[in-house]
């Protein structure tokens, strides 16, 4: 198993022997390594499993440490990172060489993020080279929001994790890319469209696509529980399973149809950012129930944080 606990030191000596660990971040914990060493970067990709096509976020902490592996940092996208840097957002920018070509699958532009979690900042700090890191799960599953998440899935495969406590954002960043000059949001993320736009003006989405491999992170099945996860009524369920096999993801209220102990909340108050918060660990612990066989979902009201959680949620839904 690894070892939990909050001591940057450690990490770093770790990561600078080419480790790979679990790190805190406000949205997700990550799978780090050091960005500038193909060998931890490898690791990376087998340690989740995940396929190569797939590029990762890089982690750092300055615009001055940044410039040093992107081309150019073009105006809108210095306004959106002095705006909402350090935060849930990820920048794609022209990588300079030293980012190896497999932290990109190969593309021309590296994916970027300033996170916000002070361990990481502070521990982004005393590093020499940027941080490959993408959700600490194995691939297709859902993504994890504490250590123990990371452990449980993760435990036997790495030497440490990083502890900070649960990711107060909860949901992945979302991920901003350039087409000329016009930004085109690749994923729905902890940062809402609304407040992108209240800076930079209007952003078209990319549509999604299960077979785009310019952006796996649209891979439709992803996020994914083992148990079934359904956006059917509780009605048409009912005519398949017995009420005490079915699980329930709220927004706001529980439901009178199916036992109280089936069903989590995401927030009573119908607050975005508190189901964000809560998204994954609900989705996680309604897994886990050993009586449960099926999970019914309720989507949220399509604004605010509520896309992204949707985005999500459709994903766990998509087999
Ligand atoms: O909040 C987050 O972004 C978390 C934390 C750990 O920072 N990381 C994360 O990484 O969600 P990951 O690997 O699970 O998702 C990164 C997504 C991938 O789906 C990948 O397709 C997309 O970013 N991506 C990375 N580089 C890209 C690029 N150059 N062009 C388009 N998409 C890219
Ligand atoms: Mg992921």
């Amino acid at each position: 198993m690894a070892l939990i606990d909050k001591d940057i030191y450690k990490a770093k000596s770790l990561l600078e022997a080419g480790e790979v660990i679990g790190i805190p971040t406000e949205t997700v914990y990550g799978l780090a390594g050091n960005a500038f060493n193909v060998q931890a970067v490898t690791k990376i990709f087998q340690t989740k499993n995940r396929p190569t096509f797939d590029p990762l976020i890089v982690h750092s902490s300055s615009l001055a440490k940044i410039i040093q592996f992107v081309e150019t940092i073009p105006p809108l996208a210095q306004k959106l990172a002095t705006h909402f840097w350090p935060g849930p957002l990820t920048l794609l920018l022209q990588k300079k060489p030293n980012i190896p070509d497999l932290v990109t699958s190969g593309l021309e532009t590296v994916a970027v993020r300033m996170p916000s979690h002070p361990l990481i900042l502070d521990l982004l700090e005393l590093l020499e080279f940027p941080l490959a890191a993408p959700s600490a799960n194995p691939f297709g599953y859902i993504s994890p929001t504490q250590a123990e998440h990371v452990q449980a899935q993760l435990g036997n495969k790495i030497p440490y994790i990083l502890d900070g406590g649960p990711s107060h954002v909860g949901i992945e960043s979302t991920i901003i890319g350039f087409e000329d000059t016009t930004p085109i949001v690749y994923r729905l993320g902890g940062l809402s469209i609304e407040a992108i736009e209240s800076v930079i003006g209007p952003v078209s989405l990319m549509p999604h696509s299960s077979s785009n491999p310019q952006a796996p992170g649209m891979l439709k099945s992803h996020y994914a529980p083992r148990k079934p996860l359904v956006l059917d009524s509780i009605d048409q369920v009912l005519k398949q399973y017995a009420p005490e096999k079915i699980g329930y993801m709220g927004f706001s209220d529980f439901r009178k149809d199916l036992p109280e102990k089936n069903q989590l909340v995401l927030s009573q108050s119908r607050n975005y950012a508190e189901a964000a918060q809560k998204l994954f660990a609900a989705m996680r612990m309604l897994d886990t129930f050993p009586h449960l066989e099926i999970i019914v979902a309720e989507l949220l009201p399509e604004e605010d944080l509520g896309r992204a959680i949707n985005d999500r949620i459709r994903r766990a839904a998509a087999r």
